[in-house]
């Protein structure tokens, strides 16, 4: 399928598409993208002139759209949440690596992140690829966390009190609505059915059925293990560079190296399905 499109694949994680305008891809593209996305964990594409109607419109192409609870909206469009940092704020939006809506029953299928300002250098993005991270475990490491699940939480990021209410992005907590869910720690991805690594630093509270020192050394092996160089690439943004990414089998970075310049991404989220081992 990967033939009806120019797609190159990225040393770590991920892809680029080269030379498609979304606006205009056949049905057959938009599958061979799916595909891709669910392969490969994120893809890229450059240069693409999409006013939000149409980001819009190549999302639900995607996948149907689910609105985030905690993000500032665009305006006019709800599906559209604005990721922005302002030249005088400090902290930045997803700068640290996560993977969005673990916490849901039915986490997030990914996201379409659409890049409409840029700072003059910095502003990347890193990904790091989880199918390969599972692959690479020693045997002994799968062995021990095969059945095993995770509670991922949300409250002490978006709730009151959460980690964003002490920094420039207060917004971002205070929230009422704060689910938990719990998910295996290895699930089977529901579009590949390929084995990948399910926990993130941003949202996995605990290892169930583990004493909570027991699960706190698992869980920082796991992590130390998935966000080595040879799992991770980084991606830089320019206006109209446009990304869509699968939460499933990735987690993400936003750098926060660009403070006294203006960021500004649209993000529009997937939705998704329960997940099972
Ligand atoms: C996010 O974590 O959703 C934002 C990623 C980015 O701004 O690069």
């Amino acid at each position: 399928m990967a033939d009806i499109l120019d797609i190159e694949e990225v040393e770590g994680c991920g892809a680029r598409v080269r030379g498609l305008d979304v606006r205009k891809a056949s049905d057959t593209q938009i599958d061979a993208i799916r595909e891709a996305v669910f392969r490969r964990g994120v893809v890229f594409f450059e240069d693409q002139q999409l006013a939000p109607d149409d980001q819009i419109a190549f999302a639900r192409r995607i996948a149907p759209i689910v609105v985030n609870r905690y993000f500032p909206k665009t305006e006019r469009w709800p599906e559209i949440a604005k990721v922005e940092k302002t030249e005088g704020q400090k902290s930045n939006i997803g700068g640290g690596w996560h993977t969005d809506h673990s916490y849901d029953t039915a986490p997030a299928m990914g996201s379409v992140l659409l890049a409409v300002r840029t700072p003059p250098a910095g502003g990347d993005t890193l990904f790091a690829d989880m199918y390969a991270a599972y692959e690479a475990l020693p045997d002994a490491t799968k062995t021990r966390i095969a059945g095993l699940r995770a509670r991922h939480a949300s409250a002490h990021v978006f709730g009151e009190g959460g980690a964003y209410a002490a920094t420039d992005h207060a917004v971002l907590s205070g929230h009422a609505d704060t689910p938990e869910a719990v998910h295996p720690v290895v699930i089977i991805h529901p579009g590949s059915g390929r084995k990948a690594l399910f926990v993130n630093p941003a949202f996995t509270r605990e290892i169930l059925g583990l004493a909570p020192d027991e699960s706190s050394a698992l869980l920082g092996e796991l992590y130390a293990h998935a966000i080595q160089p040879r799992f991770v690439a980084r991606y830089a943004w320019r206006p109209g560079t446009m990304a869509v990414w699968d939460n499933r089998c990735t987690w993400h970075f936003a750098m926060n190296d660009y403070h006294g310049h203006y960021r500004l991404m649209h993000r529009i989220t997937l939705d998704g399905v329960p997940l099972a081992a």
